[in-house]
């Protein structure tokens, strides 16, 4: 999600590591995009949360633990939510200073505005069948980490992650389209064969401002996206893309969204790095 219109500098090129990420401010995002559930997230999570219910309905035999990761999840706590019944662990990795903060301080008791997005998610009947309190859960469960997509050996180590999470990041964080496949890629290395994933991606974005400071974006639509995920996912499980929201309905410069789900390929069906 992207706040603000785009101002002169969306017209240089900014590389991720060029972007002001130590001057997010995380309290101006929630406010602007997740204090009150938009149309376009609901329907992102009732999406969402059939995709993952539908696998884990068929894999709930399946013997190793199942651990998450949401990768950039800044001031976001709707992809983990999304995970949460399956999962032993969440990883939560992020590169803002201020996200970083704003997450660790959700870990003890999440805020009441995040209840609503676990509304939704119960409406599918898999969400339904846990029956734990999702806030001590997700207390119990979560765990912050400061990472870096574009540099994710690291983390990537700590996997493979069995299912993960990535909205409104490789093409909300820098202008070029290298850096986008590169981001798209990292994230679906780390995770296991076969696991499912969920990504979104702003449509055609020409950057966004979070109070004071504004952020690059790469002009990414279905193609692109197709592109990039291409080569990680289709064979096991189709890959699937769609459109969703209409331009200005939440700031402008941008066209739509696009989310893309699916599960991973095995390693023999992905590009050595
Ligand atoms: C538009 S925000 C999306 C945040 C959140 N996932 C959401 O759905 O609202 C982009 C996020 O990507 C993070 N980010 C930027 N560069 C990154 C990098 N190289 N590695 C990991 N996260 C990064 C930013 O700090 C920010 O939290």
């Amino acid at each position: 999600m992207d706040l603000g219109s785009p101002g002169e500098k969306h017209r240089q090129a900014v590389p991720n590591a060029q972007a002001p990420w130590a001057g997010f401010d995380s309290r101006a995002y929630v406010k602007a995009n997740y204090l009150r559930l938009h149309d376009e997230d609901a329907e992102i999570i009732s999406i969402m949360r059939d995709h993952f219910g539908d696998y884990f309905r068929e894999h709930r035999q399946d013997a190793d633990p199942v651990i998450g990761i949401d990768v950039g999840a800044g001031a976001n706590l709707y992809p983990a939510l999304a995970m949460l019944p399956w999962c032993k662990e969440i990883t939560l990795v992020e590169r803002s200073p201020q996200n970083l903060e704003y997450l660790e301080s959700q870990l003890e008791s999440y805020d009441e505005n995040w209840n609503q997005f676990w509304t939704v998610l119960r409406e599918n009947a898999e969400y339904q069948a846990y029956q734990g309190d999702p806030r001590r859960r997700f207390h119990e469960v979560t765990r912050v980490e400061p990472g870096n997509l574009l540099d994710f050996d690291r983390i990537a180590r700590r996997g493979p992650w069995s299912v993960g999470t990535m909205f409104f990041v490789a093409e909300s964080m820098t202008t070029e389209r290298e850096e986008f496949d590169r981001g798209v890629g990292s994230f679906m290395r780390a995770l296991a064969p076969g696991a499912p994933f969920f990504a979104a991606f702003m449509e055609h974005s020409e950057g966004y401002h979070v109070g004071a400071e504004f952020f690059p974006a790469c002009d990414v639509g279905e193609q692109e996206v197709y592109e990039s995920l291409e080569p990680f996912a289709g064979k096991i499980d189709t890959l699937r893309l769609k459109r969703l929201g209409a331009p200005g309905n939440l700031r402008k410069g941008y066209s739509g969204m696009i989310v893309a789900y699916g599960r991973r390929n095995l390693d023999s069906d992905i590009p050595e790095s």
